[in-house]
């Protein structure tokens, strides 16, 4: 066990720590499970930490919110709660369990079990390795299905023939460690992966799962990798049956990489990015607005994840159009691109070629975005304007002037509202 905690953070292993000594005070077994103990074989940054424990894990994770002073968030389907901490560690801990698929993709019905009975419901021998944490266990490697040989041959494997028919977002999965890790689907487990993409498996899925899938291929290092072997293992029509990958929606894809890239290097104290949402309009790119709505709908997006993919489409086109044409004034640079989403105007940046069209974006990043006025409204009504709607339009043209860069300092726009207001 030592040998594999060595390089872990200190609140890592802290927690790790409490978690044994949890265990050691209920008096059952606890384990390491899941991605977290794979990525600790392979060295590689995990701070997803996923906790199984022979017995009532709910108590168990009570006791570590309750040491911890950290919210507790718990799912009653499953037997599971998830303790998210201040410093972005996820906590996940489950009552070891044995799944049932009551008809093929399907949420599983569940029974309390061991952990072997845990580890065989899971996706990947990769995935279903354990290190114990007390008892006679403690400190030792559990890999029932050859977990710890698969990492260093860099297959995926499945547990069983069905494990894709049960559970169709699996396929999902499978590409996006393969791609992750350069890791290869093992022969058996792709001959299972294309029966279940032939049997339309993740057509009958329900969409808002395979929506919890499809985001993490688009948050991966390599979203353009895995988009590919997306589509040469299963196409997109789980997505809209029109949906393709056109060299067109490549080239765009690039780009989007790039744009992401160079606003991040740019500007890293700006808001995040969602990266992944500027993937999925780059990818729903030449479909129509009414399969995109679509779309939007059955995999329920939030509702300002599903305005920003729309507004992208609904006005790519006519913004485009408008900053192509010759002097465009800041004032209207601003008026265009200022009510879009960043990651909208970074995928609009992604598709012009137009020279002139990226430098009004990336001016309107360094100079425009976010810029405001001077005086308030009790200056207004210090020089004598009474209160009324107009305000609201002495602001715009005040606005309009900074931009234009004809006034910027207070006094110059309390000599500009002079100017322009007749008393
Ligand atoms: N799991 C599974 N089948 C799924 C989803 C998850 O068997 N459809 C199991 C796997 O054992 C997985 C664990 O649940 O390792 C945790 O799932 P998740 O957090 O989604 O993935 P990770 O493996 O931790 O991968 P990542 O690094 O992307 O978070």
């Amino acid at each position: 066990m030592k040998n594999y905690l060595n390089g872990l953070n200190r609140e890592l292993k802290q927690l790790i720590l409490l978690a044994q000594s949890i265990a050691l005070e209920q008096g059952i077994s606890a384990y390491l499970v899941g991605g977290f103990v794979r990525d600790l074989i392979l060295k590689a940054k995990n701070l997803d930490l996923d906790i199984v424990v022979e017995g009532n894990g709910i108590k168990f994770a009570e006791e570590f919110s309750c040491r911890l002073g950290a919210k507790l968030i718990r799912h009653k389907r499953f037997a599971t709660a998830t303790l998210i901490l201040r410093s972005g560690i996820k906590l996940d801990i489950a009552s070891a369990r044995k799944e049932f698929y009551p008809k093929p993709a399907a949420l599983p019905q569940v029974i309390p079990g061991n952990l072997r009975d845990d580890s065989y419901r899971r996706d990947f021998s990769i995935n279903a390795m354990a290190i114990g944490l007390s008892g006679k266990d403690a400190g030792r490697l559990i890999d029932y299905f050859h977990g710890q040989e698969d990492l260093r041959s860099k297959k995926i494997r499945i547990l069983h023939s069905l494990s894709f028919i049960d559970d169709p977002t699996r396929i999902l999965r499978a590409i996006r460690f393969e791609q992750r890790y350069n890791f290869k689907i093992e022969p058996d487990t792709l001959k299972n992966l294309k029966k279940a993409a032939r049997l339309k498996m993740l057509e009958k899925t329900e969409p808002q799962r395979l929506r919890d899938e499809l985001i993490p291929v688009l948050k991966e290092k390599t979203v353009l990798k895995q988009i590919k072997r997306l589509r040469e293992l299963v196409g997109f029509a789980f997505i809209n049956k029109r949906l393709l990958l056109s060299p067109k929606n490549r080239v765009l894809f690039k780009a989007a990489e790039s744009q992401i890239n160079w606003f991040k290097k740019t500007y890293p104290k700006r808001r995040g990015l969602d990266s992944w949402l500027i993937y999925f309009m780059a990818l729903l790119d030449s479909l129509a607005t009414r399969d995109i709505k679509s779309v939007c709908r059955r995999f329920a997006f939030r509702k300002g994840e599903a305005k920003r993919i729309l507004n992208y489409k609904q006005s790519n086109r006519v913004i485009m159009g408008e900053l192509h044409r010759s002097q465009v004034k800041p004032a209207k640079i601003f008026s265009l691109l200022e009510p879009l989403s960043y990651e909208a105007i970074l995928l609009i940046k992604a598709k012009s070629k137009d020279k002139k069209i990226n430098k009004y974006i990336a001016d309107f990043f360094k100079i425009y975005n976010g810029m405001c006025i001077s005086v308030s409204g009790d200056d207004l009504r210090k020089l004598g304007i009474l209160p009324g709607p107009y305000y609201q339009g002495i602001f715009a043209k005040i606005l309009q002037a900074k931009l234009n860069g004809k006034i910027s300092t207070k006094e110059q726009e309390l000599a500009f509202i002079k100017k322009i207001y007749r008393y």
